[in-house]
């Protein structure tokens, strides 16, 4: 019997590779070219399952010119690139990594957290421009995080390791808003309460975003909430661009709206608003937040996993619609 057919749609680990061959005809990408829509339809014709890297849309029209595809797994927690339902009525599987990156996220999100409040980047740009001419008592005096309220826009896997962090790493008085709120025993696990969204904006120092990007979910941090945020608050973003205005953050870090943020997501990137890269006082990164080698290994793996288990009759494992 001939193995299925399978379409790796980015450039991915060898050794990776190397174990769907084991399983799978496979066609993949390690030049890293980025196909158009068209050309990544042309490819996946005739596979039977694909492995994306979330950057790819999964919609009605690809769907439509892959009659054969069975499954599409992304190697991303985030699954904006999936339209569930049109995947849900062709019959096709989606799938994501969560779990794996949890931790490493969060650690992320912390670091920009700091960098931002503590003027890491802003700093070390004067101080590499030959700007350092003295040491005085208020440069880049920037906010205190210990001890401080941090705030948590989605307080799913992520959230609850930000708020771990705040609360037994830093000291930090830690408030949430969800959709849903947490059990009591998870609530007192991360020592966080559930406040309202208002109640967030206006009491966080900090406030980090990890919720999912949805069409409700679109532009939840615009000009109305940043101007209901502290002056000296730090905006933190590591879920997903299109939750933030761009626009409006620009003009409220450029205003003096709010103190400093950290974004490594955007809306549209790997195109950024440039309003964002003429503003001192904002932190950005590349969509790293889940960037070590080890969580990209198992990222990519999880993956594999899946494609693997649902081709050969299994279940997969980590499914976004049943
Ligand atoms: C994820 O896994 O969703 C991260 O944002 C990487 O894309």
């Amino acid at each position: 019997m001939s193995k299925p057919r399978i379409l790796v749609t980015r450039e991915i680990f060898p050794e990776v590779i190397e174990r769907l061959s084991q399983h799978f005809d496979v066609e993949s990408n390690q030049d890293d070219v980025l196909w158009s829509d068209a050309e990544l339809a042309e490819r996946l014709k005739d596979k039977d399952g694909a492995l994306t890297t979330g950057t790819q849309p999964i919609n009605t029209a690809l769907l439509a010119a892959c009659p054969r595809l069975r499954i599409v797994s992304n190697m991303t927690v985030g699954y904006n690139n999936f339209d569930v339902a049109a995947m849900t009525a062709a019959g096709v599987q989606g799938t994501n990594t969560p779990d794996v990156l949890t931790e490493t996220t969060a650690d992320f999100g912390f670091a920009l957290l700091m960098a931002a409040a503590r003027r890491v980047t802003e700093s070390e740009h004067y101080l590499r421009a030959g700007k350092w001419t003295r040491w005085s008592y208020d440069m880049f005096a920037g906010a205190e995080v210990h001890g401080s309220t941090l705030g948590i826009l989605g307080m799913g896997r992520i959230g609850q390791g930000i708020a771990r962090r705040g609360a037994y790493g830093f000291g930090m008085d830690v408030i949430y808003h969800n959709r849903s709120r947490l059990t009591p025993e998870l609530e007192a696990e991360c020592r966080a309460r559930y406040v309202s969204k208002e109640e967030l904006l206006a009491q966080a120092d900090h406030l980090v975003l990890v919720l999912p990007y949805t069409p409700a979910s679109h532009h939840a941090i615009g000009a109305a909430e940043l101007a209901q945020m502290k002056p000296t608050a730090t905006l933190i973003n590591v879920a997903r661009g299109g939750i933030v205005d761009d626009a409006a953050l620009a003009q409220a870090l450029a205003d003096k709206r709010i103190a400093a943020a950290g974004i490594d997501v955007f809306e549209g990137e790997p195109s950024v608003y440039p309003g964002l890269l003429q503003v001192p006082n904002v932190v950005l990164t590349p969509h790293i937040a889940s960037a070590t080698v080890k969580t990209r290994l198992k990222m990519t793996q999880l993956a594999a996993d899946n494609l693997i288990s649902y081709l050969e009759g299994g279940l997969a494992i980590t499914p976004v619609n049943q």
